[in-house]
């Protein structure tokens, strides 16, 4: 796992920025797996002005959106693939049917799963939030390492931080997520964390015993996984 750690928050998005224009630039076609949730907002801000100046295009992109809560109405802004849409793929010039999403009110959710696991092939790139207790997308301390794309049941830590996403209080207690296995297969992972709230998982992600008990610990088996972290995330490395 590389280290690549930033002073500020606006060096820890140019960082990521500059690197996603390059991988973008070396391979138009980039297949590429994108979280939500706050850490990353900042990132498809700046890409998606990027992409505005023309310095990068999404023509040629796949994006497959990583997971999706489950019980909410299709037009929940909370959604991930509400947010994604609000937050990049709405604001680039990708083509719409190369965006990737679970529909988890859809009638047969494991075919739904199965169908997304061949569409996705193999990643070019996974980008990746942290959770609190190191999961990565839904998929929660004790999943196994070769897990599929599948629903799941959120751990109770995670539908509470989940409430930062929703303006209501109906909270999701499952999602779909892509699993592990896909995740770990990519060719290229970057783990992203910001703020002193991610600090303590991101020691642990680094120096602790990797282990189901903590997702994020599995990438330090990765061939190609970077840890893009601000001052703040990094301050216990
Ligand atoms: C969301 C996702 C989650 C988040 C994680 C960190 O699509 O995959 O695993 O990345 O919970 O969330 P934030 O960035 O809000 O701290």
């Amino acid at each position: 796992m590389h280290l690549l750690r930033f002073d500020s928050l606006p060096a820890w998005v140019s960082g990521v920025c500059a690197l996603w224009r390059d991988r973008l630039r070396m391979n138009p076609a980039l297949n590429i797996c994108l979280p939500t949730g706050l850490t990353p907002a900042a990132v498809y801000a700046e890409l998606a002005r990027n992409v505005d100046r023309g310095d990068v295009s999404f023509t040629r992109a796949s994006v497959f959106a990583l997971d999706e809560f489950g019980g909410l109405p299709a037009d929940d802004p909370g959604l991930t693939r509400n947010t994604l849409r609000r937050q990049l793929v709405s604001l680039v010039d990708l083509p719409s049917e190369r965006f990737h999403c679970f529909d988890p009110n859809g009638a047969d959710i494991e075919e739904q799963c199965r169908r997304y696991d061949t569409a996705i092939g193999r990643f070019d790139l996974v980008l990746l939030g942290i959770g609190l207790n190191g999961h990565l997308g839904m998929n929660e301390p004790g999943s196994d390492a070769g897990s599929p794309t599948r629903r799941v049941d959120l751990h109770e830590t995670t539908i509470q931080s989940s409430a930062r996403y929703f303006e209501h209080g109906n909270l999701p207690r499952w999602g779909i997520t892509v699993g592990l296995g896909p995740i770990l297969a990519a060719r290229e992972v970057w783990l992203l964390a910001t703020g002193t709230a991610k600090a303590s998982v991101a020691r642990e992600t680094v120096k602790g015993e990797v282990g189901l008990h903590l997702p994020a610990s599995l990438l330090r088996n990765h061939p190609n996984c970077s840890f893009f972290l601000d001052s703040e995330a990094g301050a216990l490395l």
